[in-house]
């Protein structure tokens, strides 16, 4: 346990009070409390799709915050409305039901207690190095070994399977299965694309077994892989949808999206007092109508696409592999990330590990072309001369 006052201990989230204040945001640009300035290459582990301050959220924000700031469940309201017309309107027709929280690892909770309710069966199927969250049964779902030891037991009946490895499904999906859980892009894990033979695969295994499939994109989904949602790539339509970070364009939230059918199976209860929220839902409504006005999952594609080569002619002796998509990036080092992300700062790029030796790159989607290319060069020079 850390001290506030006196440590620069990060494991309470408190903030490493040795490297940057940042105090401000403009677009992709972040800016300390000296006024230096940095570009994002890591939107929060993918919140800022937008930025850090996005000017029509912030509006909306204000806007509703003079109005309604919370409000119970069991009422309507019409920006929750407005807010959950437009996220389905976004999504294939199977998908009708909404279930709001406040965070990737609610909506991780919320997918599995209804995955486990509708069909009666007790048991989840999650992939090595995939990532869901931080609670106990989140946590269960998550792979990382000291993630979880110190936590265990955790809950029981949850196994974990080889990802993009098709034969693997066949056996773990089985009669007692209630939910195949995985990311259709693997962030936290290292950066892993899916392959659309294996998401594919995903779904047979489902539907021959009756299970649900559950596709977490809480850090792929709303452009970030240049479509919408990550699971375009490949066509396979999940049973469950699980959204979060980007959605509200900052403010904290989580979403389970699923159909009709599987909600009218789910028995039991499961509620959130802020979940929902108008202040959340008024945020998201803006982010949702910004996103898709500026078409920012087709930029993010187009300068994905300008990065690809780039990053595919780092140097071969310091870079194992290039991952990615859009605008998710994993460039694996034979060696350590650190002190690649330390030179990475020290030039005004701030970028985000993903496990030791994974430098990943998750710029706002809203990101300068200019600061873009720079980042990209920057990383260049960072990993050849440190
Ligand atoms: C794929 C995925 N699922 C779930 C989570 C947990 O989200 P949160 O930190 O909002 O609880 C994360 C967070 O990084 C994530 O990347």
């Amino acid at each position: 346990m850390s001290d506030a006052r006196t440590s620069s201990s990060t494991e309470f989230g408190e903030g490493d009070r040795s490297r940057p204040a940042i105090a401000r945001a403009d677009g992709a640009l972040l800016f300390d409390t000296t006024g230096r300035r940095y570009v994002d290459l890591g939107a929060t582990h993918g919140v800022g799709n937008l930025g850090a301050a996005h000017p029509e959220v912030a509006r909306a924000i204000r806007d509703q915050a003079g109005q309604l700031l919370v409000l119970g469940s069991g009422y309507a309201n019409p920006v929750r409305t407005a807010f959950l017309d437009r996220l389905l309107g976004l999504l294939p027709p199977s998908f009708s039901r909404v279930f709001l929280s406040n965070s990737g690892t609610e909506a991780v909770e919320a997918a599995i207690k209804i995955a486990r309710s509708a069909t009666g069966r007790p048991k989840i199927v999650a992939a090595r190095r995939g990532f869901h969250g931080r609670t106990l049964g989140a946590l269960s779902a998550t792979w990382r070994r000291e993630l979880r030891e110190p936590f265990e037991p955790l809950v029981p009946e949850f196994v974990h399977v080889a990802y993009n490895d098709a034969s693997a499904l066949a056996g773990a999906v089985d009669e007692r299965t209630a939910l195949l859980l995985l990311e259709p892009v693997q962030g936290e894990g290292g950066v892993h694309v899916g392959t659309p033979e294996y998401l594919r695969a995903a779904r047979d295994a489902c539907d021959r077994r009756g299970a649900l499939l559950g596709f977490d994109e809480v850090q792929t989904g709303l452009g970030r892989t240049g479509r919408m949602f990550a699971f375009e790539h490949s066509g396979v339509v999940p049973d469950l949808l699980m959204l979060a970070k980007s959605l509200a364009g900052g403010v904290p939230i989580g979403a389970t999206v699923t159909s009709s059918e599987v909600e009218g199976r789910f028995r039991g209860s499961h509620r959130s007092t802020f979940g929902g929220n108008p202040l959340a839902c008024a945020a998201g409504l803006a982010a949702l109508e910004v996103l898709t006005r500026e078409r920012l999952p087709e930029r993010a594609e187009r300068l994905g696409r300008q990065a690809a080569p780039i990053l595919a002619g780092l140097p071969a002796d310091r870079v194992r592999e290039v991952r990615g998509l859009g605008l998710m990036w994993g460039i694996e080092l034979r060696d350590r990330a650190a002190p690649v992300l330390a030179a990475l700062e020290a030039r005004g790029y701030l970028a985000i590990p993903a496990g030791a030796t994974v430098v990943r790159l998750l710029p706002p989607l809203v990101i300068a072309e200019e600061d873009w290319l720079g980042g990209l060069s920057a990383l260049g020079e960072a990993i050849a001369h440190g």
